[in-house]
């Protein structure tokens, strides 16, 4: 059985993801930071569809939590098939607020341990693989209200080119996928029950509606599928025409 381990999978697009792959046959990884509850509930959603799924509890951007990831993964196999990284932490804050505190944490969450676990795992996965790093639309779109978070999508995904470039010959391929505005937990406190916030999201997408977790999550499929094997270093806009 191939595995695919999703970083982040307890809610939100991460947990999607996670559902979806776990259809598509692979045995997934549910990693998550702090909420047990949730991410336990993904395995059992997993396991009561016939599928397998098994919890690896690290809060990137933590000392020692890429270490600490790579030692659960390597209790359960030794062959990772696909990787998203996909935890990420938000924060809308503007240049004039921004604090170094801050903006370390989200560079340590996003690029750093995005970065040094992708290294790590590598030699775990095999010719042919595939792995997916979910950006943002704010890497096309300016998004001055939160600049250090978009700035952070952006060193991602100039990892994604320079690293689809090395893995190529092997045949893994790279690739981002943006997401435009997705009704999840980060969004909950402007987005849901509030028509205000509801229309001003779904009036920045050409559709016309904010997008839903599992419109994500078939993205990721495709490209993690034997389909998208002649796509790489390249980012996947499912923003819904963000800004358009
Ligand atoms: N939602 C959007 O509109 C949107 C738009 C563009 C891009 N994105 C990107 O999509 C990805 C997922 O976003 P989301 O909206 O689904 O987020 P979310 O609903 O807030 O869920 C975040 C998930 O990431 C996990 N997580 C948070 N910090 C972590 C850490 N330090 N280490 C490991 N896991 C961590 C959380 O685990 P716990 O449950 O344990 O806390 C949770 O499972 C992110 O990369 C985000 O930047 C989202």
């Amino acid at each position: 059985m191939k595995t695919a381990l999703v970083t982040g999978a307890s809610r939100g697009i991460g947990r999607g993801v996670a559902l979806r792959l776990a259809r598509d046959g692979f045995q997934v990884v549910v990693n998550y930071a702090r909420d047990e509850t949730s991410a336990k509930e993904v395995v059992r959603a997993v396991e009561a569809d016939g599928g397998s799924a098994f919890l690896a509890h690290a809060e990137l951007g933590r000392p020692g939590a890429v270490d600490e990831l790579a030692r659960q993964l390597a209790e359960r196999t030794d062959r990772l098939d696909v990787l998203v990284n996909n935890a990420a932490i938000g924060t809308s804050v503007p240049l004039e607020d921004e604090t170094p505190e801050n903006f370390d944490r989200l560079f340590a969450v996003n690029v750093k341990d995005l970065f040094f676990l992708t290294q790590r795992l590598l030699p775990l996965i095999p010719d042919g693989g595939r792995i997916v790093n979910i950006t943002s639309g704010v890497t096309r779109i300016a998004f001055p209200e939160a600049v250090a978070y978009a700035m952070t999508k952006g060193a991602v995904q100039v990892f994604t080119l320079a690293l689809a470039k090395q893995l190529g010959p092997r045949g893994i391929t790279v690739n981002n996928v943006a997401p435009g505005i997705i009704d999840t937990d980060t969004n909950a406190s402007w987005l849901r029950d509030n028509p205000e916030g509801a229309a001003y999201a779904a009036s920045r997408h050409a559709l016309n509606r904010v997008g839903e977790v599992s419109e994500i999550a078939d993205v990721v499929a495709f490209v993690a599928s034997d389909a998208a094997r002649f796509v790489t270093g390249t980012t996947i806009d499912a923003t819904g025409g963000g800004n358009l």
